[in-house]
């Protein structure tokens, strides 16, 4: 979606704030021996206690109201009978619509655990994607996200997952400008226009490069079981003072 008006943002950072506060509130209640069916009914009661409705359930007929990933899984995964233990490292993604418009969000951690590898890998995550929303700029490549990413993930030694890209929101969960990679790719040539409203989810590895696709066809897995993945997800809107993050939890 492209906005040029003052409500469409104003409609876009109300939907934003829902799915960020219910993303921060399932993080917090995730405990050892919850399933994440459990996990993901306190997303779902959010949801609808503001109005909102599960934007992959919506749209895609998704079994649960968002997804849960454990690893090795690290996308779209269905809330089921898994149960959380310590250490695990779970992704949340809440994505959702309001008023005709979508918020996508999603966060990696590590439940209960401290696990040096994982703490350091979660902590560089969020910073793969803060390095690619810091170069979004109105007339900029539409790729300069993705090559800074990738200019950190091999300063820092991770690899990223290739298959999986951001894409464009805010009038539905995926629509123009399509998919958009959050790695180096010479044949991305697009820019970003004023307006636009995108995600920015790299998947940075200690590995891992591919996501392939299981048999309940949904779930996403590495393709390397023994490489940990996160995922940070925000989305946003380029402006002239620089992007505007709807997906905050204000
Ligand atoms: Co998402
Ligand atoms: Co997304």
């Amino acid at each position: 979606m492209t906005i040029d008006k003052e409500d469409q943002l104003d409609g876009l950072k109300h939907i934003g704030g829902i799915v960020a506060r219910t993303l921060d509130a399932m993080r917090a209640a995730a405990e050892p021996g919850m399933t994440t069916a459990e996990l993901d009914a306190v997303g779902a009661a959010m949801l609808e206690r503001d109005g909102a409705k599960s934007a992959p359930k919506v749209t895609y007929n998704f079994p649960g109201a968002t997804c849960i990933s454990i690893f090795p899984a690290i996308a779209h995964g269905i809330p089921n009978k898994q149960v959380m233990k310590p250490g695990h490292l779970i992704n949340i993604d809440v994505s959702a619509e309001k008023n005709g418009y979508f918020g996508d969000t999603g966060a990696s951690f590590v439940l209960q655990g401290s696990d040096r590898r994982l703490d350091a890998l979660c902590r560089d995550g969020k910073r793969a994607l803060w390095t690619g929303i810091r170069q979004v700029k109105v007339g900029g490549a539409l790729n300069a996200p993705g090559v800074a990413i990738e200019e950190f993930a091999r300063k820092h030694c991770y690899s990223l997952i290739r298959n999986l890209a951001s894409h464009g929101v805010g009038g539905a969960l995926h629509e123009d400008p399509g998919e958009i990679p959050t790695w180096k790719d010479l044949s991305e040539r697009r820019r970003i226009h004023e307006g636009l409203v995108f995600t920015l989810e790299p998947f940075l590895s200690m590995g891992a490069e591919w996501a392939v696709d299981s048999a309940d066809g949904w779930t996403l897995f590495a393709d390397k079981r023994l490489s940990p993945t996160v995922q940070y997800e925000h989305t946003m809107v380029a402006t002239k003072n620089g992007p505007v993050i709807t997906t905050l939890a204000v």
